[in-house]
């Protein structure tokens, strides 16, 4: 069925009226698919929406447990914070649902699919390129985009055509959410030195609220959380869990400004609670179980793969192939971690791991107890020699 195309539905006011805008522009049927990835709308709401808005079918995919084993464990593996500070939260899930739409309109023979995306960000390349990467037959099209259907354009149409889409205001708003965050633009913050208004945030305390600190001990089993305080759950189960207490105390607010793949900046504010208290956990685990060199040349990686997932090149060759390498760092790293959750922010309080590479005879100052010192003079003497002769070679010149 050459005549169908699956369009990504959000239940957003872009994508519903999309709906209409594809099927008069391109003649065919359109199928909606909502990927549930975490993002707590009602998705029955959702489904039937679209249905009301035009399309001849609307399914619903529950992705969440595979977007918390596959895309969230593999984002803690590599402690994936873009430009340092922002963990990913909406480059994550577009592999994943482009994953999907791609399959769907496979399984219905579809020769396209569709996105809600508009032409400024990276969502759109993001879904472009996995689509190609997965199906490298079909097209993506962009019934919001291709049109410049913008949002008070969207809101009279909406209107106009008595579509059941979700009230929103004229100024420019936009929330994407799921298991691993939430990004937040806004009209509001296009000035980068205007602070973030208190309403902006729906998953975290104000930090600035005195409250008594939570400790919560993450267990990791080679680099994925598996249980919290003792208690096992799955890695979706876990990351929820931990996103309450953590946004509680305000953990994972942050204000950025970064760089878009298309080139331009753009401010924004997300909200990432669990996703930036397991990164510190798993951050610390890596500092005891991880040989020096390893750990040093790891922490490039990391930003690397960050670049490449936030590029949208998911699929990629060369993310894949850091994917291999990262898993394999990932051997050890099993144990304990203590977080102190107070004040906006997740403190590394304790540590420990049957695979720790921290000896304590090693390490003690104690006197009395002290480890046989002697070859650490010649080690120093050897260590010195380089800048020994440089500096005597600089010296005669
Ligand atoms: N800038 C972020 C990214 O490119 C978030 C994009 C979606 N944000 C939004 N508020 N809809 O990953």
């Amino acid at each position: 069925m050459a005549d169908r195309v699956v369009l990504a539905s959000s239940g957003g006011l872009e994508t519903s009226v999309g709906i209409g805008w594809l099927r008069d522009a391109t003649g065919k049927d359109v199928v909606a698919l909502a990927v549930d990835v975490g993002q707590g709308d009602d998705l029955d709401v959702v489904r039937q929406r679209a249905l009301d808005c035009g399309a001849v079918e609307s399914l619903v995919v529950d992705a969440k447990d595979e977007f918390a084993d596959e895309y969230v464990v593999p984002a803690l593996r590599a402690n994936a914070l873009h430009q340092k500070r922002y963990p990913l939260v909406s480059a994550l899930s577009r592999p994943l649902i482009a994953k999907h739409l791609a399959l769907t309109a496979k399984q219905l023979g579809a020769d396209s699919v569709a996105h809600g995306c508009t032409g400024v960000g990276n969502d759109q390349v993001r879904f472009a390129a996995a689509v190609a990467a997965i199906a490298p037959d079909l097209r993506t099209l962009a019934p919001v985009r291709d049109p410049g259907l913008h949002r008070d354009r969207a809101i009279a149409s909406a209107q106009e055509r008595g579509l059941p889409v979700p009230h929103v205001e004229s100024s420019h708003h936009s929330v994407d959410q799921n298991l691993w965050g939430r990004s937040v633009q806004s009209a509001s913050l296009e000035d980068p030195w205007s602070a973030p208004a208190e309403a902006l945030y729906a998953s975290t305390h104000d930090p600035a609220v005195p409250q008594q600190a939570d400790e919560v001990t993450i267990t990791f089993d080679r680099g994925v959380p598996v249980a919290l305080d003792g208690q096992r759950f799955s890695v979706l189960r876990l990351v929820q869990e931990l996103d309450a207490v953590a946004g509680k105390h305000g953990v994972g607010r942050i204000d950025v400004v970064e760089d878009r793949l298309t080139g331009t900046k753009s401010r924004e504010v997300y909200e990432a609670p669990a996703a930036i208290a397991l990164i510190t956990a798993h951050e610390e685990l890596e500092s005891l179980t991880l040989e020096r060199d390893v750990l040093r040349y790891k922490r490039g990686v990391e930003a690397e793969w960050a670049g490449l997932v936030y590029d949208g090149l998911w699929f990629g060759g060369l993310k894949r192939g850091l994917d291999a390498f990262l898993e394999h760092t990932q051997q050890h790293v099993s144990g304990d971690v203590r977080l102190r959750l107070q004040g906006g922010r997740a403190t590394v309080t304790g540590r420990r791991s049957e695979q720790s590479l921290y000896d304590f005879d090693l390490a003690t100052s104690e006197a009395g107890d002290e480890p046989d010192r002697s070859p650490a003079r010649g080690f120093t003497e050897l260590w010195s020699l380089p800048g020994r002769i440089t500096a005597r070679r600089d010296a005669a010149n």
